[in-house]
């Protein structure tokens, strides 16, 4: 039996240790966070995040081999090993500002554990952090007298909010990070038997530790990457009559290519893809590679391009005004079957028709109270309405940004019936029957196809 312990209960720290306590039940998991609000949702009926399976598995082991705690300090003496899943936001201040990872958290962490430590411990690194961050840990961990013996161990998460559990019961693979040299090998094995308990052995990849730091960073360019480059083809598809989804299908089919991630969207959001390629950016210019730089950044630029591209098409087909037009926005969440609304792009969307003066009725399942959050003083001028019915009454237009499965299955006839004319219908997600939208009645503008516009009579 070991004690783990996992400093940050976050969207990471919280469904991955729970899964490990459910597939562990010889060690003992505590998750401990300083949000006392967090931890306290942790220990109730009402979770602090919305993910599919999450419950179930809480509720399995939660009180038996799982536990929730504020009291950081004492569980970092008792544990064996240590994984730190805390934000590694993008700094907002001083050098490398709106670029680099923001490190305050994760130092903070490094020093509690080395001053509340009085036996040896494996320590993990499963936030996202820059290339060679195991080293400054590792040079804290050692700064005191005492020479505690202590290993870094690099283990990236790779799981995907709305999918956490399922990504985390079968992953594509994991990968862990450790020294050469006997301990550091000892202490990756220990994080091997972990994850042996349910993951096939050859999955399970074992790396040097700059390797698996700079792999995860690279994983999330590189599925942006692909987000942009399709995005990037529905603006020209827009201008030609080819059809992005049937352009999607033709590519995917390539074995070399693969048909997923290429559904081409209003833009991607989410906490992490931006933030880790402005810190690939920032790495590769600190290292002096300036073209490098640049590649990976034009990626991020296309996002906001795409972004941008969708409110000002709304604006252009409403007649170049939107002021005091009720305009219904489906979905808050970055994504679908997550409350999460972190760098949403449905949220970019609301405040760019808040600032053309619409009236914006914001509608989701579960991501309204978070969008409130986000908002922040713009929320005033948003109305939030659960039932999407409600919210597309009397609307001009219905922007739909969150593909949940809900907003397919719309009745459209009934909600076309009780919006104002001429109705439109923005597509941001690809998700609904455009044509069968436009016999109804609805103009229909959907991204990286031809646009639907009933002519005037
Ligand atoms: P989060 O903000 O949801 O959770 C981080 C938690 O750490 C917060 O609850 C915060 O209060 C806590 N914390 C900060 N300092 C602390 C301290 N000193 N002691 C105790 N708790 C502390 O963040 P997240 O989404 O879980 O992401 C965490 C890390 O994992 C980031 O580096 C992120 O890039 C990475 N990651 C996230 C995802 C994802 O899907 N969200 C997936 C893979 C990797
Ligand atoms: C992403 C990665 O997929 C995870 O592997 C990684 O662990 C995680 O980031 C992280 O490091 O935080 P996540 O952001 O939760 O996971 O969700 P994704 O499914 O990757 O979607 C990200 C964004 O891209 C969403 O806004 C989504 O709607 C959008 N997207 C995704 C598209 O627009 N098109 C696609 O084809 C796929």
């Amino acid at each position: 039996m070991a004690n783990l312990l996992c400093i940050g209960a976050g969207y990471v720290g919280g469904p991955t240790m729970a899964v490990i306590a459910q597939k562990c039940p010889e060690h003992r998991v505590v998750v401990v966070d300083i949000d006392g609000a967090k931890i306290a949702a942790w220990q109730s009926d009402r979770l602090p995040i919305y993910e599919p399976g999450l419950k179930e598995v809480v509720l399995s082991c939660r009180d038996k081999n799982l536990f929730f705690s504020r009291e950081v300090e004492r569980h970092i003496a008792e544990a064996d090993i240590i994984f730190v899943s805390v934000n590694t936001p993008t700094k907002t201040f001083g050098q490398g500002a709106g670029k680099a990872a923001d490190l305050q958290y994760w130092e903070k962490t490094a020093r509690l554990i080395l001053q509340h430590s009085r036996t040896p411990k494996i320590v993990v690194e499963k936030s996202t952090l820059p290339v060679r961050t195991a080293e400054a840990m590792e040079r804290i961990l050692h700064s005191d007298d005492r020479d505690l013996p202590f290993d870094v161990v690099s283990n990236p998460e790779f799981l995907s909010e709305g999918t956490a559990i399922r990504d985390m019961e079968n992953p594509d693979r994991v990968l862990i990070g450790a020294r050469d040299t006997p301990s550091g090998q000892k202490a990756m094995q220990a994080i091997v038997d972990i994850y042996a308990h349910w993951v096939p052995r050859e999955r399970i990849i074992t790396t040097n530790l700059w390797s698996s730091e700079l792999s995860k960073l690279v994983a999330n360019a590189f599925l942006a990457q692909r987000i942009s480059s399709i995005n990037s083809i529905s603006a020209l598809c827009e201008k030609t009559g080819a059809d992005i989804q049937e352009i999607a299908h033709a590519i995917g089919l390539d074995s070399r290519i693969g048909p997923r991630f290429l559904n081409a969207s209003v833009a991607f959001g989410g906490s992490c893809f931006k933030k880790d390629i402005l810190n690939l950016v920032y790495l590769c210019e600190h290292y002096g590679l300036s073209e490098v730089a640049r590649y990976w950044d034009q990626v991020v630029r296309m996002n906001e391009y795409q972004q941008a591209r969708f409110h000002s098409c709304i604006l252009s087909s409403l007649f170049n005004t939107v002021a005091g037009k009720r305009i219904a926005v489906f979905g808050a969440a970055f994504k679908a079957n997550t409350s999460d609304t972190r760098e949403s792009p449905a949220l970019h969307v609301c405040r760019a028709l808040v600032e053309e003066r619409a009236e914006v009725v914001l509608t989701d399942p579960y991501a309204l109270d978070n969008a409130r959050i986000v908002l922040g003083e713009d929320a005033r001028r948003v109305i939030f309405e659960p039932d999407p019915y409600a919210a597309a009454a009397n609307a001009h237009a219905i922007a739909i940004l969150t593909e949940w499965t809900l907003f397919a299955h719309l009745d459209y006839q009934a909600i076309y019936r009780s919006m104002a004319k001429p109705a439109f219908i923005f597509d941001g997600r690809n998700i609904l029957d455009h044509r069968g939208l436009f016999s109804m009645g609805f103009n229909v503008q959907a991204i990286g196809k031809p646009p639907l516009i009933h002519s005037a009579r």
